[in-house]
């Protein structure tokens, strides 16, 4: 088996900025019990582009930063829940974007877990030495699948893309774990178009496509998952959490973070945070950090850290990784 390690990172965010107050003037909300139930400032929506525009400027921005030409690509995966079609698959869209000729592209759903599901699968693909070269994104533009009068969650939701370039060579992911768990797929949901054909009893059925979630168990489950999935990346690793030099979460909600920080008794400054200004960006949240991170000098050769995330699906996972860029 080969080792895989994170060569380049790229992330993009629409400029539009949405402030709480800019809410409050639709619905009732205030930017005050924004701030205080889940730590979000403001957010970026999107106004002209959808899915594949985000995620083609992260794309193209990782591979600068990655230093390679898009035809080394042999693998290219975009996990989103907010495509700009059933099909083709928004890679598809990419590859042809960014001149990525050589990928075999598809995409995958596992919502807020997207991402590291999508580097787990890639880096499987790697580590047996069938490709060499993968790049995997988290790009949605949640903004198109909320119901703006609904309070719960249009105040939590927002539009972003981020990349990463996996290749063979040395060891960045240590140890990784990926889980789901269908018996909790109601608690956070978005219905697609309903059953409806020439032969069907059932065509009258209207379910608009937005995103219907019970915040409460979110909250519990992720709080759950955190410590769970942190502690078990760690397990036969040899290394503890002394080690890690950050932890990056998926970023839904600040006190989720104390609420996780405080049960795995560490000092909440290990999480990395960036929810103030972007929400959650659901698949994307994860890679925008990484990137951001990366970007102010915040990862030294050699650090480790650690991804986990939850989402939809219920869907979940972390990862133990090297940062091996000079
Ligand atoms: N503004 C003002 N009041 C509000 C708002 C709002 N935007 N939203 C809800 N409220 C009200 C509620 O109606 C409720 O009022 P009531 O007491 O009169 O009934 C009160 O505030 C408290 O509501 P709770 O739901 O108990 O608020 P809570 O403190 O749990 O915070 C939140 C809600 C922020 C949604 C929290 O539960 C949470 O963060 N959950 C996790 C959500 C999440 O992370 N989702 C993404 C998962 S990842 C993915 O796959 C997409």
């Amino acid at each position: 088996m080969y080792n895989v390690e994170i060569i380049g990172t790229g992330s993009y965010v629409p400029e539009h900025r949405v402030s709480n107050d800019d809410l409050a003037k639709f619905v009732d909300t205030s930017d005050q019990w924004i701030r205080e139930r889940t730590g979000i400032i403001e957010r970026r929506i999107s106004l002209e582009e959808n899915t594949t525009e985000l995620a083609v400027k992260a794309a193209q921005r990782a591979l600068e930063d990655a230093h390679i030409a898009p035809e080394e690509i042999d693998l290219l995966i975009v996990a989103t829940v907010t495509p700009d079609y059933f099909f083709p698959s928004t890679a598809c869209l990419i590859q042809q974007r960014i001149g990525a000729v050589k990928a075999v592209s598809f995409d995958i759903s596992a919502a807020c877990t997207g991402f590291i599901f999508g580097l787990s699968i890639a880096g499987q693909f790697l580590k047996t030495g069938m490709y060499r070269t993968a790049l995997v994104l988290g790009a949605e533009v949640f903004s198109k699948i909320i119901d703006w009068e609904d309070r719960n969650t249009c105040v939590l939701f927002a539009d972003g893309a981020g990349a990463a370039v996996l290749r063979r060579g040395a060891e960045g992911i240590i140890s990784e774990l990926i889980r789901s768990d269908g018996s909790g797929a109601g608690h956070l949901e978005c219905p697609a178009v309903p059953l409806q054909n020439k032969f069907s009893a059932c065509s009258t059925e209207k379910r608009p496509s937005y995103t219907l979630m019970n915040g409460r168990e979110v909250f519990k489950f992720a709080v759950r998952i955190i410590p769970e999935y942190i502690e078990k990346v760690l397990t036969n690793t040899g290394y503890t959490l002394e080690d890690i030099k950050y932890i990056i979460p998926h970023q839904a909600n600040t006190r989720i973070v104390a609420a996780a920080a405080k049960k795995l008794g560490v000092d909440q400054a290990k999480f990395y945070v960036n929810i103030q200004y972007y929400g959650n960006t659901s698949g994307a949240s994860i890679p925008l950090a990484l990137d951001e991170m990366s970007r102010q000098g915040l990862l030294q050769k050699g650090d480790l850290f650690i991804i986990v995330g939850f989402g939809a699906g219920l869907t979940y996972g972390a990862q133990l990784i090297r940062w091996t860029k000079g």
